[in-house]
């Protein structure tokens, strides 16, 4: 089986069966944010984009390029679909010209011509993706690959259980715009960004302690950023806050480790792996060498792409939108129907939004106790975000669904918060529709009585199995210390005292302490060595 580094999360899978390309993105994403890192725009993509087959993770848009699809991938290729709630993947691809389509069920191995087999595993919480993330396992001739991209399963084992993979290709960079955006002082950035730096390595070494694939292929990440605005978003070796390592430092790390059966994909790498071998070619001479010039090859990309980005800003602005009218026209409706957002949410979320020159020219609130959209009226808010009038418009005018998608990757807009982090507020910004919207609060309402039904005991405690953040198991990825308990999947801390969360508002941890009398009851499934 042969991998071709493609950029970012993109990688062209080649067998004598066939050949499939996953998630080409090649043009500026999120307002001409995220560039891929290293520039991918030089490959051969009239080659590379005639595939048998072409799998899109999901609608990220540094997973999904209409543009590069448009152009570039032959529309003879059959798509791998993942199963989503909704039908948007298909609907934007058909959009684009192709009509061959196999629609997979999630965890089910499909078998292709010639030997080829596939499995989709999808994920569908609200927080998943723009409602959806998916992984693609491949076998061929008795290699294995498993492409977890950026998705976060709370477990591998349907993959593992499939035989021993070779080649795990998984994200270990960040992808959010926690905490640069926040609107704190310096020090609480970089202890936090310090903090979502260590989690997200942490995170990617259990996957691959996990699957112990034979070799691991760090991707889908980190984007570079190339417009002045945002250029310090590069990790460039001097903040130990920024949450965007790059692949080498990774490596580095993971080589601390003891582990050495990592592999730098970069754009053009050719890797062949067999049974018991990986054979590397890379595009340049030296990688280390390549990752430490990296800041004056950002420069020199930032120089090509500075017309590109130039030619996006001006395109913004939609001055004859009226932000107010607008979007209580689309808002209010989604308003009424929301329960579980909405509650979650609770009270009003200001949006502050500036001239070019950074001045506030207008506040607006979305009110969710009273479901309404006004005019900021000087009243307290737990949420504000502050970002360019022309990007709203923009948003509105295009009749954008997903603001995470779009406005919050951007990472153009600034943030402020009293209290603790709530999910609702983003999963309500990428469900403006109803399709989406209505699918979220069903969701929500099954995950609801889920997380309540089944109890273990980790050490000294019983604790509900499932996190009630996004259902991990907690027998798996809850650490204790103390009278705390992080669940390691997204870091979430619960004080195991009162179930209180400590990391967001509105959720609690069902649990007590286990009484001495207890100590060896029978489908005891979160011992002391399980929770360490
Ligand atoms: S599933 Fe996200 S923190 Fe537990």
């Amino acid at each position: 089986m042969r991998l071709t580094g493609t950029g970012h999360a993109s990688v062209r899978i080649d067998t004598a069966a066939g050949s499939i390309l996953c998630d080409p993105w090649v043009n500026p994403a999120y307002f001409a944010s995220w560039f891929p890192f290293p520039d991918n725009s030089e490959l051969d993509w009239e080659t590379l984009g005639d595939t048998d087959y072409l799998y899109v993770s999901h609608l990220h848009r540094d997973h999904f390029d209409p543009e590069h699809l448009r152009r570039y991938i032959s529309k003879r290729a059959t798509v791998l679909l993942p199963e989503f709630p909704t039908s948007e993947l298909e609907d934007q691809l058909r959009d684009i010209g192709f009509t061959r389509f196999i629609r997979t069920r999630t965890n089910e191995p499909v078998e292709l011509d010639g030997g080829l087999r596939i499995m989709i595993q999808a994920l569908t919480s609200p927080t998943d993706g723009p409602i959806g993330d998916s992984s693609l396992w491949v076998e061929y001739g008795g290699i294995r690959l498993l492409n977890q991209n950026d998705a976060r399963p709370t477990d591998l084992s349907e993959f593992a259980k499939l035989g021993h993979v070779h080649a795990h290709l998984l994200q270990f960079s960040g992808a959010i715009w926690y905490p640069m955006v926040y609107e704190l002082p310096k020090h609480a950035k970089t202890a936090f960004g310090k903090q979502k730096r260590e989690r997200q390595l942490d995170r990617t070494l259990r996957y691959i302690e996990d699957l112990k694939a034979s070799w691991v292929f760090p991707i889908a990440g980190p984007p570079c950023f190339l417009d002045d605005e945002l250029w310090e978003f590069n990790d460039l070796g001097g903040d130990e806050g920024n949450i965007f390592p790059d692949q080498q430092a990774f490596l580095d790390h993971y080589h601390g480790l003891g582990h050495n059966n990592a592999v730098i994909l970069l754009p053009g790498t050719v890797a062949e792996v067999t049974a018991d071998d990986c054979r590397v070619t890379h595009p340049v001479p030296d990688v280390r060498e390549f990752f430490a010039r990296k800041e004056e090859y950002l420069r020199d990309y930032q120089r090509r792409m500075r017309p590109v980005i130039e030619a996006a800003k001006a395109s913004w602005a939609r001055p004859h939108v009226d932000v107010l009218a607008e979007l209580k026209r689309r808002v209010e409706p989604l308003l009424e129907q929301s329960v579980y957002m909405a509650k979650g949410i609770g009270g009003p979320v200001r949006f502050d939004l500036t001239d070019e020159a950074g001045e506030t020219v207008e506040s607006i609130v979305i009110d969710f106790a009273t479901r309404e959209v006004r005019p900021y009226a000087d009243e307290k808010v737990r949420y504000r975000f502050k970002t360019r009038r022309a990007l709203v418009e923009n948003l509105l005018d295009s009749g954008e669904v997903d603001w995470v998608n779009s406005l919050f990757l951007s990472c153009r807009f600034s943030a402020a918060r009293i209290g603790q982090y709530n999910e609702f507020v983003y999963s309500f910004f990428k469900c403006l529709s109803q399709e989406r919207l209505q699918y979220a609060e069903g969701w929500y309402d099954e995950h609801e009585r889920a997380v309540e039904a089944e109890e273990i005991r980790i050490g000294d405690w019983y604790v509900q199995r499932r996190c009630p953040h996004l259902k991990a198991d907690l027998s798996r990825f809850a650490k204790i210390e103390g009278d705390t308990l992080t669940c390691q999947m997204h870091g979430w801390r619960f004080d195991l005292r009162t179930g209180r969360c400590l990391t967001s508002v509105g959720k609690t941890l069902r649990c007590r302490p286990a009484e001495p009398a207890d100590a060896g009851v029978g489908g005891d499934r979160g011992s002391s060595a399980a929770a360490s």
